[in-house]
């Protein structure tokens, strides 16, 4: 059966990458890209296009009645940072947006809906190192709760309904194709942005913080992989932990040296970004995810930084 495809939060970091990657699989025609703001350069003229704010439950409502989707990709959130500067707004976007979008699935039988959680679900509480999928979670952002939260309306809705949701807990991601926005992970994308043209760079995170974080192919190839993943075989219907590269800015800053030498970081150490940092894991187990969908790493530190600083260099 051909696809239909509805990605919303199309023009976003992940968003930008997925459209481009679903629409070389499955055809540009396939593949209805939507955001709350006209198309993203990288993603306009190359397939359909609609105007949606996951709040305006009318219009979404429209748009699933006139695609018919076959798999829903809901990637529109406001992120860690931004979400402490306008707690209501973000708690309303990520949760009442998650819950139009799950109720049209189920109306309009969508086969398949993609959501993304986040490290953020985890909190000071939950182990630190290596950080289990099942353990304390008490995280301390809006961001981080209204992940949490969601993660167990998909759940419930696939008990419930038998609506077929799955997720990927994201570490921070580091892509070139496009920039992220108001993330506590984002500085490890300015970094190289700065390198490039500045050749210096003042990190909001100071130079031990070390987080989970995952390069941009990786993220998209596990969302595929998990996407094409016999329904059987997924025994987590919350959202899967997935493990990528730990590493700290200094460590970050290190290997960007190796490739432009006289680069330099300073650090900045009163930032607000710092305790949400803080409160998140530095390393992630993601055992369900190998176990469950053969879930493996291709990019280390070095491997990112080579293909970050090679892509980069040529757009900006
Ligand atoms: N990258 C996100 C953030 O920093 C975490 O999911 O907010």
């Amino acid at each position: 059966m051909s696809e239909k495809i509805l990605v919303i939060g199309a023009n976003g970091q992940i968003g930008t990458e997925l459209v481009t990657a679903l629409r070389g699989i499955h055809g540009a025609e396939a593949v209805i890209a939507s955001d709350i703001n006209s198309a993203a350069y990288a993603i306009r003229n190359s397939g359909p296009y609609e105007l949606a704010n996951v709040l305006d439950k009318d219009n979404l409502h429209h748009i699933f009645e006139k695609h018919r989707p076959t798999q829903v990709y809901l990637l529109a959130a406001i992120l860690s940072a931004v979400g402490e500067q306008k707690p209501k707004v973000a708690w309303d976007l990520n949760m009442t947006g998650l819950l139009h979008v799950l109720d049209f699935s189920v109306e309009f039988k969508v086969d398949k809906v993609f959501w993304p959680s986040s490290i953020a679900v985890f909190g000071p509480h939950s182990p630190q190192y290596q950080t289990p999928q099942y353990c304390v979670m008490d995280p301390n952002t809006v961001y981080g709760f209204s992940k949490l939260a969601g993660e167990r309306w998909c759940e419930y809705y696939f008990t419930k309904y038998g609506l077929d949701v799955r997720s990927i807990r994201y570490p921070g991601l580091v892509g070139w194709r496009a920039n992220p926005g108001g993330g506590t992970t984002d500085y490890a994308v300015h970094i190289f942005h700065q390198a490039l043209k500045a050749g210096t760079y003042e990190s909001f995170l100071s130079a031990d913080t070390a987080l989970p974080m995952m390069y941009m192919d990786d993220a998209i190839r596990a969302t595929m992989t998990l996407m094409d993943a016999p329904a059987a075989t997924l025994s987590i219907r919350s959202s899967y932990n997935l493990s990528g590269i730990s590493f700290t800015p200094a460590q970050l800053a290190a290997e960007i040296k190796k490739h432009i030498p006289n680069f330099e970081i300073s650090y900045n150490d009163n930032d607000p970004r710092q305790a949400i940092a803080d409160s998140w894991p530095k390393s992630i187990n993601d055992s369900y995810a190998q176990k469950d969908w053969n879930w493996q790493l291709e990019y280390d530190l070095p491997k990112m930084v080579e293909d970050m600083l090679v892509n980069l260099k040529k757009i900006i």
